[in-house]
């Protein structure tokens, strides 16, 4: 069984995607993006810089490769985003020795002093900086520490920030995201449709595998989130809890990390199609009603910890996003827990109504 025996998911066998059976077989499975294991090894050396000895070792997780002298680094790509906290073998490390680590999706933010922004999106593009690693650096095999988890990074910079060198293997990506899922290639679904009149006849199937693919990476433990307010400069913290029960699907591996209804308006159809798992869903919409405005029957534009407030069309997409869920899982009795919260939403909405019956929304976005 693909899914955890917890009380919470046993109580919901209809939602359960074996019971769907899995896709066929295709010419489809070539695209889809999802890593065959949930620890993931390097596939290749992206960039170097300094003296860095042996470094196609750390490809796949062949051997040991040393890092000389201060400010040498090397950018490992894992060939896909990925997320979840790296773990690596200090081989032999000098009483001096420390480095840091730096993230990122695009390969334009490669640098050996700054990841791409998770925390906070500054002009600069270094807000987050990067994971100082000090001395001394234990020997054997070592684990990022939880808070400062990337949820989505496909480049990995390991710098040696002292003079004194030192031997690092093994470095490895443990996948945080569809916690409750062991084989995430395992779809119920799938797209294929090629276009021979252009210059990639499978561009629109790898689109939509990319889709697929980016909403698993969204769904997250629910201790995972991104700590609201934001770390100061020069820091993440993805170590807040993000709802009343997880997995939680949010709307963006790297940022914001947090349950956005609107987003969900594309997310959950495409969740529905390639792997049918809802629970995530379910999920975060049980978060935004728990989180109703008691007197005013308002719902949150956004899950905590950011807890936005004050968007009618957040609003009307917690309410669409409730109708979906219902029509993909005909789960009414989960639906009937949230019922008079519902009603209360929907009034919230019928006392905008203007004398001409149009909706009068004092926020649109
Ligand atoms: C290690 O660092 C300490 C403190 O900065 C310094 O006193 C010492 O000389 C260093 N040792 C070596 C071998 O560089
Ligand atoms: C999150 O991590 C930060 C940095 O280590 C720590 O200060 C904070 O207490 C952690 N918060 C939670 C909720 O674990
Ligand atoms: C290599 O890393 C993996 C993944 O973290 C770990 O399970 C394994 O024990 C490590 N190997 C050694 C020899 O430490
Ligand atoms: C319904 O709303 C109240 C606040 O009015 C909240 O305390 C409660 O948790 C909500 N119920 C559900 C099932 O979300």
């Amino acid at each position: 069984m693909r899914m955890r025996s917890t009380s919470l998911f046993l109580s919901c066998s209809l939602l359960a995607p074996t019971a769907f059976g899995l896709a066929p077989k295709g010419p489809w499975d070539a695209f889809n993006y999802a890593p065959t294991s949930k620890t993931v090894y390097p596939a290749a050396i992206r960039e170097m810089e300094g003296t860095v000895t042996n470094s196609q070792q750390l490809v796949n997780n062949a051997g040991s490769a040393t890092l000389s002298g201060q400010g040498t680094w090397v950018t490992l790509d894992f060939g896909v985003e990925v997320g979840g906290l790296i773990s690596l073998n200090f081989d032999s490390v000098a009483a001096n020795s420390s480095i840091a680590l730096s993230f990122t999706e695009s390969p334009s933010f490669i640098r050996p002093t700054a990841s791409d922004d998770s925390s906070f999106p500054d002009a600069s593009t270094t807000y987050d900086g990067v994971l100082h690693v000090p001395a001394p650096l234990p020997r054997g095999h070592w684990t990022q520490p939880a808070f400062s988890l990337r949820g989505g990074f496909r480049f990995l910079t390991i710098v040696s920030t002292a003079p004194q060198s030192l031997t690092i293997s093994n470095v490895s990506c443990a996948i945080s995201f569809m916690p409750h899922v062991d084989d995430l290639r395992a779809y119920t679904g799938y797209f294929f449709a090629q276009d021979p009149l252009f210059h990639d006849p499978d561009f629109l199937t790898k689109i939509w595998m990319a889709g697929a693919y980016t909403v698993q990476t969204n769904t997250v433990p629910v201790n995972t989130g991104r700590q609201v307010p934001f770390e100061p400069a020069g820091h993440w913290a993805n170590n807040a809890t993000l709802g009343i029960a997880g997995p939680i699907i949010v709307d963006g591996a790297k940022r914001d990390r947090a349950v956005w209804p609107g987003d969900m308006g594309i997310a959950v159809p495409t969740q529905f199609v390639s792997t049918n798992d809802l629970i995530p869903t379910r999920n975060a919409l049980a978060t935004m009603f728990s989180n109703i405005n008691p007197t005013t029957g308002a719902l949150p534009e956004s899950g905590p910890p950011l807890s936005q407030l004050g968007s009618d069309t957040y609003h009307c997409w917690t309410l669409i996003g409730t109708h979906n869920y219902y029509l993909y899982s005909g789960d009414l009795e989960w639906i009937q827990t949230i019922w008079t919260n519902y009603t209360k939403a929907v009034a919230f909405l019928e006392a905008k109504v203007d004398p001409k019956a149009m909706l009068f929304f004092i926020r649109s976005y």
